[in-house]
């Protein structure tokens, strides 16, 4: 079974392949109608089923565009109206069941070994559209914005900066290692990447570099990216980190350190005025309505990969 949970858990030659059929399909499709099926329809007759533990715009939005331009049809199942490892049913029978009905699994989740549990028990391919350790839907869809916009990503020097160890960051580090580029990590020790994840990037010869000054993170970046600094579910003191992260801030003043043409990136949801200001993120070098939009068309070919 070919799910896909982590970047980490696919080749380089795989990942690449994803990449370039996004690109391809993208193209194909130019002055289509938004919803309009692709050519080919390969997912003609198939549906996916979608189980948000957490709230979602973008990975909600994006799943059932993308199932539609590839030919197919997707349901959204909400965890409150159905029996989710509640009552009698196991997290294993609703995974049965659900193999029974649909072609493909998608699931936003609170704890990543749900997605591994469910994984187990499908006999049909799972996707993690995020988790509390990952969310390489987002990356993927990232590394495609960042290659159309400034050529391949090899070699090139993507910065990070305020909350080094979440589920973004975790993907971008894997995804450093698979893309060969060049990772600047910028945050205060504290919330800097976890063990496994620098135990993982030294095996994989992954380029990081992590420090606590933001100027030595952003210098001649080709790409800085941040996200929220308190994730969904984040239990902590939300004042405490904030202070903490504060002079992480993306602003014009850190841009400045970047390359002239330096793009800036970020996920969404964001918090103004907190990991970036509003200049930023509305200015020139902001491609992060582009990266929402691409989230369709790199799940596409993730689903694509999933079930050929
Ligand atoms: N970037 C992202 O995953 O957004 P949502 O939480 O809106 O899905
Ligand atoms: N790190 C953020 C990403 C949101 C898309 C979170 O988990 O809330």
């Amino acid at each position: 079974m070919k799910n896909f949970l982590n970047i980490s858990d696919l080749s380089s030659n795989d990942l690449r392949s994803i990449i370039e059929e996004a690109k391809a399909r993208k193209q194909k499709r130019e002055n289509f109608n938004k919803s309009a099926p692709d050519k080919d329809k390969p997912f003609e007759g198939k549906s996916m089923a979608m189980i948000f533990e957490k709230p979602s715009t973008r990975t909600r939005m994006s799943f059932d565009i993308a199932v539609k331009q590839l030919g197919g049809s997707s349901i959204i199942l909400n965890p409150d109206g159905i029996h989710y490892g509640k009552g009698n049913e196991t997290l294993k029978d609703t995974a049965k069941v659900l193999t029974e009905y649909v072609d493909i699994v998608m699931l936003r989740t609170s704890s990543h070994k749900n997605l591994e549990e469910f994984g187990k028990h499908l006999d049909i391919p799972i996707i993690n559209g995020l988790s509390e350790q990952s969310h390489p839907c987002q990356i993927m869809s990232d590394i495609l914005t960042f290659e159309e916009t400034k050529g391949s990503i090899k070699n090139k020097i993507i910065s990070w900066l305020g909350d080094g160890n979440n589920n973004m960051s975790n993907s971008l580090i894997e995804a450093a290692g698979k893309f060969n580029f060049q990772l600047k990590i910028g945050c205060p020790k504290k919330y800097s990447p976890s063990k496994k994840m620098l135990k993982w990037a030294k095996s994989n010869k992954a380029s990081i570099l992590i420090t606590s000054k933001p100027e030595e993170a952003i210098k001649d970046s080709d790409c800085v990216m941040t996200d929220k600094w308190i994730s969904m579910n984040d239990k902590v003191n939300q004042n405490a980190k904030k202070k903490d992260l504060k002079k992480y801030q993306v602003n014009n003043k850190l841009m400045k350190i970047a390359k002239p043409d330096a793009i800036f990136m970020h996920c969404l949801p964001v918090g103004r005025g907190e990991e970036v200001s509003n200049d930023v993120i509305d200015g020139k070098q902001s491609v992060v309505w582009r990266q929402a939009l691409n989230r369709v068309h790199a799940q596409k070919s993730i689903i694509n990969w999933c079930l050929n």
